[in-house]
């Protein structure tokens, strides 16, 4: 039977309930009973239509529901191609997200005594490796009591950092604590030591003379395999924006942070009033300067052409970032990778030559473009995978050997942290000019 005379049925059953009875015949009407005693007053009710218009409203949720479609938390595709990898997850998927707040998972490396290697356990369970981005991964008490408490947001603690493997620990108390929340993802990953996959000792590389690759594939005390991907990761502002967590090399200007680190938050920036596709909740800071003074900060409109408060400092940057990529090379080719392609490149325009802060070395699988943008690359570590062609093999075997000194190491590290940052110095200039100044004085 089709719904809709299914439905026609039913409407009908229910008439004839409501026609029967008035055909029986009725008796005559009995006496009227005394009144009763008058009830007590019931206790107010709660009106739901009132509640639901704290945050259902024009101006609320359907607003912000408008401009999150033009973040990149919405837009992303990571959430959606990492679900399932417990340990991509924590930062790229929202139940996988809650699961690390709400249970505390340390960012540790702990020894397994079985493999006698050490393992990162900065994961969330394989039962909520899942979710896009949404609402509920910042307010993650949203419909629970149907109050303003419910807006509060799922971390503002603060933040031990994966890539330390726990042993520093990120906390940015201003505005509430409100950054926290952004660099419990917002912050770069760790570098593994390829002998007894525990943390990278970075200090030793600030430090120490060493090797950490000596250019054979096979060295028995290699404890980094370079590839196109050794790198930080995305989230390299949180480690920048608190001055927390580059490979600090002794030298002329001391590590210390901007006014920002302590008075601002990454909200007072990129939350603002809603300029063009920056502003709100787009989380975007991109071409809005707007916030610089209307946090009352800044006295002076900031704008793109401001010299002292944007031209200046991010030339400055973008200088000492181009000396030390010409630094980091051997023998004439370039470590770092050159990316000129806008569309694949995150970092595109922020240096003149385009680096990406990957590692310009030979692998056509992961790097296709590496032979449009640079002159030349560094051989493949390691045998060439079966699904190269016997060109793609012949060419490789054609091109130099990689070696690292762990201060050449410190320097890749940090230059993919300044890269990485997008802001050019804007976040936190002294640690950024910090970071590069005396990474090209140690090379
Ligand atoms: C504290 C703020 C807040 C309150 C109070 C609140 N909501 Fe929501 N509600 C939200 C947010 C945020 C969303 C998600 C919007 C989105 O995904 O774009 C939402 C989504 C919804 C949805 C869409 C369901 C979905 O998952 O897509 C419904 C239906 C809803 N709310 C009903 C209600 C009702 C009914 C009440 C009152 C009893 C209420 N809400 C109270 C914040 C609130
Ligand atoms: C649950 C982890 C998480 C939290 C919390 C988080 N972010 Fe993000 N954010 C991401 C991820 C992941 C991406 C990239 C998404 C993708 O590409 O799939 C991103 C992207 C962004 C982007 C766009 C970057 C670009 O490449 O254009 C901005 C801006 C941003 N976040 C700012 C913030 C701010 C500000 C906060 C705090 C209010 C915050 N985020 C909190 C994970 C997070
Ligand atoms: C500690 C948090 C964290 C972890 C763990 C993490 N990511 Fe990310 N990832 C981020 C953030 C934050 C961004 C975006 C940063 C930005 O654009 O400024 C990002 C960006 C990305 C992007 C780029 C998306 C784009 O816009 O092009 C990819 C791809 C990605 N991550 C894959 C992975 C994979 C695969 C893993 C696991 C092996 C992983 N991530 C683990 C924080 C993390
Ligand atoms: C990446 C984290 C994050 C996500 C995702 C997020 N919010 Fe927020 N939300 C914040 C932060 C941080 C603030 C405080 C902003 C400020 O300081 O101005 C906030 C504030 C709010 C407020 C209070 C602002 C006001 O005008 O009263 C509402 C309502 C809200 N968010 C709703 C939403 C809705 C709806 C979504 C999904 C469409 C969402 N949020 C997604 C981080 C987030
Ligand atoms: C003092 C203001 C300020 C603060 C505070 C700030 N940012 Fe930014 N951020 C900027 C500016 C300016 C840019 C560069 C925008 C451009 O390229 O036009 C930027 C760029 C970014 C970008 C990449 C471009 C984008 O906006 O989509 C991300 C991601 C980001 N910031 C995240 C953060 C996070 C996370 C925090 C907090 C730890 C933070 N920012 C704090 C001003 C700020």
């Amino acid at each position: 039977m089709k719904l809709k005379n299914a439905i026609q049925l039913l409407f009908f059953a229910i008439a004839l309930m409501f026609i029967a009875p008035s055909c029986v015949k009725e008796g005559p009407m009995g006496p009227a009973g005394a009144t009763g005693a008058a009830g007590t007053n019931g206790t107010n009710g709660t009106d739901a239509n009132q509640t639901c218009k704290m945050c259902h409203t024009a101006t609320k949720v359907d607003l912000i529901s408008t401009q999150f479609v033009f973040s990149k938390h919405s837009s992303g595709e990571a959430a959606i191609s990492e679900a399932g990898n417990v340990g991509c997850t924590p930062c790229h998927a929202q139940e996988a997200f809650k699961y690390v707040c709400a249970n505390n998972v340390p960012a540790t490396f702990t020894l397994n005594t079985t493999t006698g290697k050490y393992v990162n356990n900065y994961n969330t369970d394989i039962t909520a490796a899942y979710g896009e981005l949404g609402c509920s991964t910042c307010h993650s008490a949203l419909h629970t009591s149907y109050s303003t408490a419910d807006l509060a947001f799922t971390t503002v603690k603060p933040v031990p950092m994966t890539m330390w493997g726990g042993a520093k620990v990120i906390d940015l108390p201003a505005d509430g604590g409100k950054s926290n929340l952004c660099v419990k993802c917002h912050q770069p990953r760790p570098f593994t030591n390829a002998l007894t996959g525990n943390v990278l000792d970075y200090n030793a590389l600030a430090t120490t003379v060493g090797t950490v690759y000596d250019g054979n594939p096979s060295g028995a005390t290699n404890i980094i395999k370079p590839s196109y991907r050794t790198h930080t990761h995305y989230g390299a502002i949180g480690a920048v924006y608190a001055g927390k967590g580059g490979i600090e090399f002794p030298g002329a200007l001391a590590y210390t942070s901007s006014t920002h680190t302590t008075v601002a938050s990454c909200s007072d920036c990129h939350m603002g009033a809603m300029n063009g596709k920056a502003g709100g909740h787009t989380f975007s800071a991109v071409g809005n300067l707007t916030t610089c003074n209307a946090t009352g900060c800044h006295t002076t409109q900031v704008t793109a052409t401001t010299t002292t408060l944007w031209l200046n400092p991010r030339a400055e940057i973008k200088a000492l970032l181009a000396t030390l990529a010409s630094k980091l090379s051997i023998g004439g080719v370039e470590i770092m990778n050159r990316n000129g392609d806008s569309a694949t490149n995150l970092w595109y325009g922020i240096t003149t030559n385009n680096y990406d802060g990957y590692l310009n070395i030979y692998d056509p699988i992961t790097n296709p473009t590496a032979q449009t943008y640079n002159t030349k690359s560094f051989k493949y570590v390691g045998t060439p995978p079966a699904t190269w062609s016997t060109d793609q093999i012949a060419y490789n075997a054609s091109l130099p050997i990689i070696t690292l000194s762990n201060a050449q190491m410190g320097a890749i590290i940090n230059f993919q942290l300044c890269l990485r940052d997008y802001s050019l110095g804007i976040h936190n200039f002294q640690y950024t000019k910090a970071l590069l100044t005396n990474s090209i004085a140690k090379l």
